[in-house]
This record gives structure tokens, C-alpha cells and sequence, in this order.
């Protein structure tokens, strides 16, 4: 299926899209299914790229770890192991434990985070 899909992409398109995100990380970041992850998983109920909801915003989360070579691991660790987050009003629940069907598919999620 994934295959099939990056065929269909319009060739000069993924090349842009390639050379634009090969500027700010390592591995090329699918935007859009990070994004589409984060529906599905309700984070932007908590979360949105601009502005601080009940958590981080994004821009905030990728200013904080900036530069740290284990931004990626730690973050993945944060969506998978359910640790303590702490909210607004001060109270403290397990953040929400991400779903996805492929590890691959939270680093993805991760990578983008840290790309905003
Ligand atoms: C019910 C609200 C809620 C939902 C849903 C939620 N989060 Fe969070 N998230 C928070 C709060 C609150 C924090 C702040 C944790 C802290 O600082 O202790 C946080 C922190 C984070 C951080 C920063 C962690 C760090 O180490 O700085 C990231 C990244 C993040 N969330 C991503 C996500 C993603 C991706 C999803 C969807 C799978 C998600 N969140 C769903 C409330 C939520």
C-alpha cells in the first residue's frame, strides 16, 4: 500500500518536499502523516502548533529540545510509557499513550514535533 502511494506522488513535488525537509533534519519527515497520527491519537485537543493549550505547543516543545542529540528517544518514551504530565491548573495525570500500528510511525510523529 505505502509503496503504491509514493508512486502516485508527483515526482517533482517529493523532490522539493525532499530537499526542503533534508535542510532541517537528518531523515526526510511526512508531515502529513504525522499529522494525520496526531488526529487520530486527539493531541491537538491538548496540543497545537502555535499556542499553548493544556500542553505545550509544539514550536515550544522543538525550542526546548533544540539541539539535544536524545530529543527524538525521550520523546518517544514520553508517548509510549504513559509518564506523569503535569497540566495548568497544576494537577498531574499519565499523558496519553499514543497508537500507532508501527514504531516507525511515532518517530515520524516525534521528528515533526521537533521540526516545528
Ligand atoms: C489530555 C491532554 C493531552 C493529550 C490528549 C495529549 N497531551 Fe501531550 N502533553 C499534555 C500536557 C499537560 C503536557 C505537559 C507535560 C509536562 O510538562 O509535565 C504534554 C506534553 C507533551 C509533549 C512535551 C513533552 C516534553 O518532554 O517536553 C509532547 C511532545 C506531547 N505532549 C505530545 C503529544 C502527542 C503527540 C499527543 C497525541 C498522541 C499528546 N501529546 C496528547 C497533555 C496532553
Amino acid at each position: 500500500m505505502l509503496t503504491k502511494n509514493n508512486i502516485v506522488h508527483l515526482p517533482l513535488a517529493a523532490l522539493v518536499a525532499a530537499a526542503l525537509m533534508t535542510a532541517t533534519s537528518a531523515r526526510a519527515v511526512d508531515a502529513d502523516a504525522a499529522q494525520a497520527l496526531a488526529r487520530q491519537n486527539n493531541c491537538f485537543k491538548c496540543h497545537s502548533v502555535e499556542k499553548k493549550k493544556d500542553g505545550p505547543a509544539y514550536k515550544d516543545v522543538a525550542a526546548k529540545y533544540k539541539g539535544k542529540a536524545d530529543a527524538q528517544d525521550r520523546l518517544v518514551k514520553h508517548l509510549t510509557t504513559g509518564e506523569m504530565a503535569k497540566f495548568p491548573d497544576g494537577h498531574e495525570e499519565e499523558h496519553k499513550i499514543i497508537k500507532a500500528k508501527d514504531p516507525a510511525d511515532v518517530k515520524n510523529l516525534v521528528d515533526w514535533i521537533l521540526s516545528q
